[in-house]
């Protein structure tokens, strides 16, 4: 395996995901392949632009994919539409990149009997009470909640049905929220780091007391790198570094790390089918592949986040007050 494509490497996981392999495995040659949508830019890979080669292009374009496809030995897939707010205000572009994109590459690594990673998500299980013991595993059974997460519930369907009919050689990650530098700030952690750079408070969704299991980028693209190369075809493998923290201890986190009051924040509208709390158990991965986290200390890994926020102003800024306006006229 020397040449990779990846899908999405303009977007947040992608360009981290980009990074990571010039920096830790020269010895792959890679292909990036994105729409570039609002949350994906060609310029976030400046620093290694002579070592990538970059295509604008859109995961649906069948002829496209199959090309770049029968160019690379795999496939590494993280195009999708990532935002559960937009999914609820119009869920038809998530159908088409998710799934519609999903079925193009699956068709295109069938044809050309090429090897695919399939980076999904931990939304794909719905949600647990915050009181439950137990956490998500390889066995828990899908039942996705937004039209975001069943969007990428159905690709993962999609590409278990292509490995045990057509015997494509694949396998699937889902990780859960993650975190660090490039994350659109429609998120909740940059966009609160961005409001308090901003001089805007910080919105917590209703009463703040859903769980995220939080995981810096960097842990997850390690984990996707070593599945690629030491993963089973046809497994499926959770990635979780045991980050649990509710909404609110989130937000006071940063008020804190940046030198403010930890309740300068307001309370604005709650999501509609609000999942309460995700939480990852990622034994699997650690047992069978060794992998472990290097941000244990979710402070550390939240305040390199925010240096990288205060010093890349020119990235985030020009988008600021657009999404910012659109949160408001959803009163939040
Ligand atoms: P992102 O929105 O920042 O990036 C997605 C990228 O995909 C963007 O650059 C976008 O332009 C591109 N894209 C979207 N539709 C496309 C299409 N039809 N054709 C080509 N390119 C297209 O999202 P992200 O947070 O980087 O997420 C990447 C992947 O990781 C997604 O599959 C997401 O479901 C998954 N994931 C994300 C998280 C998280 O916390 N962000 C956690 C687990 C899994
Ligand atoms: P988000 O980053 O949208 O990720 P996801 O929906 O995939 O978990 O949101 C993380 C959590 O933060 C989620 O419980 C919703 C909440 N949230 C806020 O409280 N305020 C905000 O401004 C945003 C964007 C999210």
């Amino acid at each position: 395996m020397k040449n990779i494509l990846i899908t999405g490497g303009a977007g947040f996981i992608g360009t981290n995901f980009a990074y990571y392999l010039t920096k830790n495995k020269p010895q792959y040659t890679l292909t990036i392949i994105d729409s570039c949508n609002y949350a994906g830019d060609e310029q976030n890979l400046e620093d290694i632009r002579d070592k990538i080669t970059f295509v604008k292009g859109d995961i649906t374009n069948k002829e496209l994919i199959n090309d770049l496809v029968a160019k690379n030995d795999a496939v590494v897939h993280f195009a999708a539409e990532s935002h559960n707010d937009n999914s609820l205000n119009d869920p038809w572009p998530f159908v088409q990149s998710n799934i519609l994109g999903t079925y193009t590459i699956l068709e295109a690594v069938r044809k050309h009997g090429k090897r695919l990673h399939h980076i999904s998500t931990d939304e794909v299980f719905g949600d647990l009470e915050l009181d439950d013991p137990e956490r998500f595993n390889e066995n828990t059974p899908y039942n996705p909640s937004s039209p975001y997460s069943s969007t990428k519930a159905s690709s993962d369907l999609l590409v278990r049905a292509w490995v045990r009919s057509f015997n494509v050689k694949a396998t699937i990650s889902n990780c859960s929220n993650n975190y660090g530098p490039y994350q659109h700030i429609e998120k909740f952690i940059p966009r609160q780091i961005t409001n308090i750079l901003s001089g805007i408070k910080p919105k917590l969704y209703g009463s703040g007391e859903q769980v995220r299991d939080w995981i810096h980028v960097d842990d997850h693209n390690a984990a996707v790198a070593l599945i690629l190369e030491k993963g089973k075809l046809g497994e499926t493998y959770l990635i979780g570094a045991d980050g649990e923290k509710n909404n609110k201890e989130v937000i006071e986190t940063i008020l804190r790390l940046m030198g403010k009051s930890t309740s300068d924040y307001e309370h604005v509208k709650d999501r509609p089918g609000h999942d309460m709390r995700y939480a990852i158990d990622s034994t699997k991965l650690r047992s069978e592949l060794g992998w472990q986290p290097q941000y244990t200390k979710f402070a550390d890994g939240l305040k390199q986040t925010i240096e990288w926020y205060k010093t890349n102003q020119a990235w985030w800024q020009p988008q600021k007050d657009a999404v910012e306006a659109k949160y408001q006229a959803q009163g939040q």
